[in-house]
């Protein structure tokens, strides 16, 4: 068993990230319920919200699932109180300092990840007591790190400095993949785009179909002044690059943005309007599987790719 299954108590060291509008109860508990750890992406919940989304998901699944805190969230407080009133367990934060939150989570006993995007951020997650960390490079789906450094350079970079349990992400959807980052040094990997496009997802049906459908160099990272984010070219993202490309200000941009765009786009799946985040791995997905579906095949091509790159060359 490696650290990141012991330290959270799972079967196969796969976690699925917490992603606004698509990681409701229905995906985290289905997750959980096949052996990864499920998140509930709390970032696009009010408070109570998130209160009934943990009780759906104590009563779908008796195996362990996570919260994920975007911790630029407004009403932080309460959702922070929100998590020790329901006896939440796992609490991944991204988007912050690990310092702010880091010590109540684990005054109140439950294990804490933090994301980050450079090495020099997985030092501050030692010095700040997390458990683990999560390492996420350039290709992932939402918003991303303005380092733009890829998952394949990020991974030993985070390994060589710190010695914390590491999980992966940016770009894994299949086992190997995970296989790759597994030799890089990372003990488990964070996959989002390939669980946002299961049936479990709560996104719309329109957003699923459209990311099926991408091809390779279809989603590009915009938003760079405000908050780098993937998105699906096209659409409204036409818009934000040719605002990027005459200079717009900081202004200029916010106002272009607006708000509620992406649950206009991922949830209500409205293609023209919306924001449609995404990774540049869907490129390699056509159909829709269930969550179960998904982690079975991982798991499969993980230790089919292990056996070829251990005993490939003298089965010939
Ligand atoms: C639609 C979407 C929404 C996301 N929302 C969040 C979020 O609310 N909080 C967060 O920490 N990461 C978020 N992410 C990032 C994922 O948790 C995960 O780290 C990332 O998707 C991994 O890369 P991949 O997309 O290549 O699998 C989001 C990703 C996607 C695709």
């Amino acid at each position: 068993m490696n650290r990141i299954c012991q330290l959270f108590g799972i079967q196969y060291p796969i976690i699925q990230g917490g992603m606004v509008w698509c990681s409701g109860w229905r995906l985290a508990s289905a997750v959980s319920h096949a052996g990864g750890l499920g998140l509930i992406g709390a970032g696009s919940m009010h408070p109570e919200v998130l209160r009934e989304h943990i009780r759906k998901c104590q009563a779908a699944t008796d195996k362990p699932f996570g919260v994920n805190v975007p911790l630029m969230y407004p009403e932080i407080d309460a959702l922070m109180n929100i998590l020790v009133e329901e006896h939440v367990k796992i609490v991944f934060t991204s988007a912050g300092n690990p310092k702010t939150w880091t010590g109540f989570l684990k005054e109140h006993g439950i294990k804490v990840a933090h994301v980050v995007s450079s090495s020099k951020f997985a030092v501050k997650c030692e010095q700040a007591g997390v458990d683990a960390v999560v390492a996420e490079g350039f290709e992932a789906g939402g918003h991303n790190g303005r380092e733009e450094t890829t998952t394949l350079c990020l991974i030993p970079a985070v390994r060589r400095a710190t010695s914390l349990p590491l999980m992966a992400a940016g770009g894994i959807g299949t086992g190997s993949a995970m296989l790759a980052t597994f030799a890089l040094g990372a003990e488990g990997v964070q996959i989002g785009t390939r669980f946002a496009l299961t049936k479990e997802s709560s996104a719309h049906e329109n957003f699923k179909q459209l990311c099926l459908n991408l091809n390779e160099g279809d989603t590009k990272l915009l938003l760079k002044k405000l908050s780098p984010t993937r998105l699906v070219k096209g659409g409204f993202t036409t818009a934000v690059e040719e605002a990027e490309a005459r200079g717009a200000s900081v202004e200029e941009m916010k106002e272009l943005l607006g708000k509620g765009r992406a649950k206009k786009g991922i949830f209500e799946g409205d293609l023209k309007e919306g924001e449609l985040e995404i990774g540049q791995v869907a490129s390699l997905f056509r159909e829709m599987q269930t969550a179960e579906e998904v982690i079975k095949e991982i798991i499969e091509d993980f230790r089919k790719g292990y056996q070829a790159v251990t005993f490939g060359s003298s089965q010939k």
